[in-house]
């Protein structure tokens, strides 16, 4: 994002004003504890071209690099659960392709700074690629439908994967539908341009569950697009 707006017409349609850099990062300091957790799942529910997810992907991968950059296999592994955590809705087309084109130039990069030439693999980047386009959704954050690229409802509802590692290489990927989570409580209710903590399984509490669409069979985390 380099302008807070791009023009008069698209604030009045859809009130897109970008967050400076300076509030973005105030932010997230709110919730800096929670930013430096690998797997702290987010959700961006109007997240324009992800001025917010981007500082929570680089907060995140800061602590993988830090922890993990001895070991190529176990940078991957982390890094793409960083960037599994985390989840955008946007209603307008272009900015949904930014929002992934950005995240994912920014992960690669931290990639091929952590991991040597030798030890690298295009695969884990078709895998960053595939997380990205099940988690960054063109949808209605009020409807909590996907919206095609001319912007109407497809009547289909947001569902989003959740990822997580199952057993060494092997990466499991859970779909839910997002509704109950923002109607189930009045509590948890997203008001626009709010990011919110994203528990797609409940946890330990009911509050915040998601409903299981479907379960996939752990497959190799260098191959999720197998997924199709
Ligand atoms: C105020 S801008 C904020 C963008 C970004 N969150 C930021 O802070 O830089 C609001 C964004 O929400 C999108 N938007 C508006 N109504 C929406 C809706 N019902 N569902 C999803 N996104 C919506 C707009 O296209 C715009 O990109």
């Amino acid at each position: 994002m380099t302008t807070q707006v791009k023009s008069k017409q698209r604030v009045a349609d859809h009130g897109e004003v970008f967050t400076a850099e300076r509030e973005v990062k105030a932010m997230c300091d709110l919730v800096a504890d929670e930013c430096l957790r690998i797997d702290s799942r987010f959700l961006e529910p109007a997240c324009g071209d992800g001025n917010f997810l981007e500082e929570i992907l680089a907060r995140k991968l800061d602590v993988v690099t830090r922890r993990y950059k001895k070991s190529p296999y176990d940078y991957e592994r982390n890094a793409l659960l960083a960037l599994g955590s985390l989840y955008g809705v946007e209603i307008q087309m272009d900015n949904v392709v930014l929002c992934r084109d950005r995240l994912f130039e920014q992960w690669s990069a931290a990639y091929l700074k952590a991991v040597k030439k030798k030890d690298r693999n295009d695969e884990v980047l078709e895998s960053a690629r595939y997380i990205l386009d099940h988690n960054i959704i063109c949808g209605d954050a009020l409807t909590l439908h996907t919206v095609d690229e001319e912007g109407h409802d497809t009547g289909k509802p947001i569902i989003f994967a959740q990822w997580a590692f199952a057993t060494g290489p092997m990466m499991k990927r859970e779909d839910y539908t997002f509704e109950e989570l923002v109607n189930g409580d009045e509590d948890q209710k997203a008001p626009e341009n709010e990011q919110i903590q994203l528990d797609l399984s409940g946890g330990s509490t009911d509050e915040g569950e998601g409903s299981l669409v479907q379960e996939f069979p752990p497959i190799h985390y260098r191959r999720l697009k197998d997924y199709g």
